[in-house]
């Protein structure tokens, strides 16, 4: 709405300058060619007082634009005390997005990947960090871009009016799968937010299966476990993106890929081929472990 609004006022400002700028120009044809036929100049001080007030008036005018500018953008990204606010934290990784959720009571504290869940009509306070180098947070439909920038933490704020699936897309480029470095935000209601949150509080959902089972003790044993966590287990590595509810996402490797076992299996087996410079790195298996594996994974709703 703010930015709407500074777009009208930029807008109206140009408008009256090119109307002023094209006038003047008019006259100044109209007067050198009366100059031409009676062989008249203006005097040199005045025109020298011309071009200087002309001068002036742009500095001043191009000033207020910078400060209006400044203001809004001040005022898009302060952080507010809402006491109702949902409090996010986003920490960036080359290439993807972890999800904190924050809550007073740390039991209620949730980590996630990649997709944003959002109550709808509520404030969302965000605050950005990132592990590595510098990305920005962008979801073109609902706020305006924000760096991640090492060693500082930044401050987004929104709320998300409508219902709704809204895309968002890394907007700095931060390496090689830059492009691949995607985020979606989905607003629902508040009760349908609640009811996603406890489901993703949840540990996650033992094998039920002989192969799930098995899956499950190859997700162990292979160097999985060293990067990922997912809770309920003894899997508890923090480089890759938490996987405990893995199945519930629509996309894997940052919107990459759709979450489907055909493709699970190809990400596990070769990232490299999918997303070349990601930092996963390939892993060996049988092909009946790489199945058992897929379906303990997709197993994990
Ligand atoms: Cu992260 Cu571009």
């Amino acid at each position: 709405m703010s930015v709407a609004q500074l777009w009208w006022v930029f807008f109206a400002v140009s408008t009256v300058v090119y109307v002023l700028v094209i006038g003047a120009l008019v006259l100044a044809i109209r007067h050198a060619r009366r100059s031409e036929t009676s062989g008249e100049l203006r005097p040199a001080d005045r025109r020298r007082l011309m071009v200087g007030s002309a001068m002036a008036a742009t500095v001043v005018v191009l000033l207020c634009l910078l400060a209006s500018d400044f203001v809004m953008g001040h005022r898009l990204f302060a952080r507010r005390d809402d006491p109702d606010a949902l409090h996010l934290k986003v920490t960036a990784h080359q290439f993807w997005w972890q999800l904190e959720y924050e809550d007073a009571d740390p039991s209620r504290r949730l980590i996630t990947a990649n997709e944003i869940h959002v109550p709808v009509g509520r404030r969302i306070e965000v605050s950005l960090q990132t592990q590595d180098v510098i990305h920005s947070f962008w979801l073109p439909n609902i706020a305006g871009k924000k760096d991640l920038i090492p060693g500082i933490t930044n401050n987004a704020s929104f709320i998300v009016e409508r219902p709704g699936r809204y895309e968002g897309q890394c907007a700095e480029y931060c390496g090689y799968q830059h492009a691949q470095m995607r985020t979606v935000l989905r607003a629902v209601s508040p009760e349908e937010f609640e009811r996603w949150k406890s489901a993703q509080l949840q540990p996650a959902v033992q094998p039920t299966t002989v192969e799930q089972r098995g899956g499950q003790a190859v997700f162990m044993s292979a160097s999985c476990a060293l990067c990922h966590s997912i809770q309920g287990t003894n899997a508890g590595g923090t480089t890759g993106p938490d996987l405990t509810h893995l199945a519930s996402r629509d996309m894997i490797a940052a919107g990459a890929l759709r979450n489907t076992p055909r493709n699970l299996a190809r990400w596990i087996r070769n990232p490299q081929q999918l997303k070349p410079g990601v930092n996963m790195p390939a892993t060996a298996l049988t092909p009946k472990d790489l199945d058992a594996l897929v379906s303990y994974l997709s197993s994990l709703r």
